[in-house]
């Protein structure tokens, strides 16, 4: 029979209803709101989530567990030029751990970081849809597939160059 009041059932297992890693649902509306700050600035910052914790009457703290408990959504301002490794089985087992490897060399971050200048933001993800021709990494919207550690310089170089020219545009 199972056992409510503690919290476990005739499994051995803690019920749903008291798994300690389940996560408490955010308040309606909430995730939305974060969305729209995240689309407006590229990441949540400070001021934003306080903004919307006054204009919600959610605590700063409850919007920060949400935000936190979220990978998708980012507490820092990203880079201008998102690097995103891939490490899907396929780009995993073709030398994508390499290639995060050499890119956090090159760059001086770990994943998930942005560089100093705000330049690059270094990301893993974890399938781009293009298994065959692994390792694949994405950089803003162009792919580059079969992707060697010695082809980073170049690439790299080549988007260094495109953003000081259209710096320069501007
Ligand atoms: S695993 Fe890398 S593209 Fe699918």
């Amino acid at each position: 029979m199972p056992d409510h009041a503690s919290g476990s059932n005739d499994t051995g297992c803690p019920s749903p209803d008291t798994a300690p890693d389940r996560p408490v649902p955010p308040p309606s509306g909430l995730l939305e709101a974060l969305h729209a700050v995240q689309s407006k600035h590229g990441y949540v910052p400070r001021a934003q989530a306080l903004q919307v914790s006054r204009k919600m009457g959610i605590p700063l703290a409850r919007i920060f567990e949400v935000l936190t408990f979220y990978s998708f959504f980012r507490l820092e301002k990203p880079g201008k030029i998102r690097i995103a490794v891939c490490l899907g089985t396929s780009c995993h087992l073709q030398g994508g751990r390499e290639l995060l490897a050499a890119l956090e060399e090159m760059l001086g971050v770990r994943a998930g970081e942005a560089t100093p200048d705000g330049l690059f933001q270094l990301d893993v993800v974890r399938c781009l849809g293009c298994c065959g021709r692994s390792p694949v990494l994405q950089i803003n919207e162009k792919i580059y597939s079969q992707v060697a550690t010695a082809d980073l310089p170049a690439i790299l170089q080549a988007h260094t160059a495109a953003a000081a020219a259209a710096e320069g545009d501007g």
